[in-house]
């Protein structure tokens, strides 16, 4: 029997002044970890590149060309941005937070009854992170995490039956994003010199592309300084799009700093994920980043991972991206067996710092 995982947000609750020690970051990391609203205000130094979207498709060529060289200059150099004009309505995306938002407004207990089975192979439901490694390290956060497109792999029954809107914002959302992550990887696909549908079809297409969205919900912090929402990753996914409750709390590891991205309105976060670094040989990053918790304001994410299946595809840098001058970073390995392999790296880092 596996003990049920502590509840973040109950812990928060409580009224404690101190964290629990398995909430504290290791000694290098403290050293690092300032307070966001601090963080976000800074104005020197590089900034999350804003992509305004609205000639993506353009009849003009010279403004099309123009708006999707500013995507790829942004995937190669930073591979994360901010993406306004996209097309989405800011009255779904407000749907969506609300229905999010309110299904996390209920009682802790409530929730309870979508808790996930971290024991099995279906974390889909409510969730908080359980220690899996030597370390015992917890993350501030609870979340609600389930596959949204495409829709006959959808498992509605687990959904949030609270508020009634949930099934409906969260599903039209997610079609639309998944027509955003087509022309996306379409442009992507040319600036690699590929035929435009490349990309999509290598991340296996309308019906194996897969879209996992996860609801991080991040309660105010006694020690923020302490802790953190989400230790530094980088997304295994193809793409990952992200909208957040205009709380600060994303960090991005960019030449050498920690940079905190602003809260731009009307925007999406879209970060290029591993699969298209390594399809890409590396032209476009997947870069380290982080969230940080405060002490004021409880922080909403809603993360939606553009997956390839598991195991059906090889994942490797297409033939068309390598040459003598530039050899493959990456060795051919399933999503799967990627995963696999970041988690024994990052196990054999910890054996390895004791
Ligand atoms: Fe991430």
């Amino acid at each position: 029997m596996v003990s049920a995982a502590q509840r973040v947000e109950s812990l928060s609750s409580s009224g404690i002044q101190s964290i629990p020690k398995e909430y504290v970051r290791p000694e290098e990391e403290l050293k690092n970890i300032g307070n966001v609203f601090e963080e976000e205000k800074k104005d020197e130094g590089p900034q999350v590149p804003t992509i305004d979207l609205k000639g993506i498709n353009s009849d003009e060529p010279g403004v099309r060309e123009k708006c999707r060289e500013e995507l790829k200059r942004a995937a190669a150099e930073w591979g994360v941005m901010h993406l306004v004009n996209h097309g989405i309505s800011d009255e779904l995306i407000d749907r969506v937070k609300k229905a999010g938002q309110t299904f996390f407004s209920l009682p802790v207990e409530e929730k309870e009854k979508y808790a996930n089975d971290q024991a099995s192979t279906n974390i889909q439901g409510y969730g908080s992170k359980l220690a899996n490694n030597a370390s015992g390290q917890l993350e501030w956060q609870d979340y609600f995490f389930h596959l949204v497109f495409p829709e006959d792999k959808r498992d509605l029954s687990i959904w949030p039956k609270i508020p009634t809107d949930y099934i409906e914002a969260t599903s039209e959302y997610a079609r639309l994003l998944r027509g955003l992550t087509t022309t996306i990887l379409s442009v992507l696909s040319l600036g690699l010199g590929l035929e435009e549908d490349r990309l999509e079809r290598e991340v296996g297409g309308l019906e194996e592309l897969l879209l996992q969205m996860k609801i991080n919900y991040y309660p105010k912090c006694p020690q923020p300084e302490l802790a953190l929402g989400v230790e530094a990753h980088t997304d295994v996914s193809a793409l990952t799009f992200l909208l957040h409750n205009m709380v600060p709390g994303l960090q991005l590891f960019y030449q050498g700093n920690w940079v905190t991205a602003k809260c731009v309105p009307n925007s999406i976060i879209m970060h290029i994920g591993d699969t298209v670094e390594i399809l890409s040989n590396g032209k476009y990053k997947s870069i380290l980043h982080r969230s940080l918790v405060n002490e004021e304001k409880v922080r909403v994410s809603w993360a939606v991972f553009c997956e390839p299946p598991k195991e059906k595809i090889i994942l490797k840098p297409l033939p068309e991206v390598v040459s003598e001058a530039e050899p493959p970073l990456f060795p051919p390995r399933t999503f799967a067996q990627h995963i696999e392999h970041k988690l024994f790296r990052k196990t054999q880092e910890l054996n390895g710092s004791k």
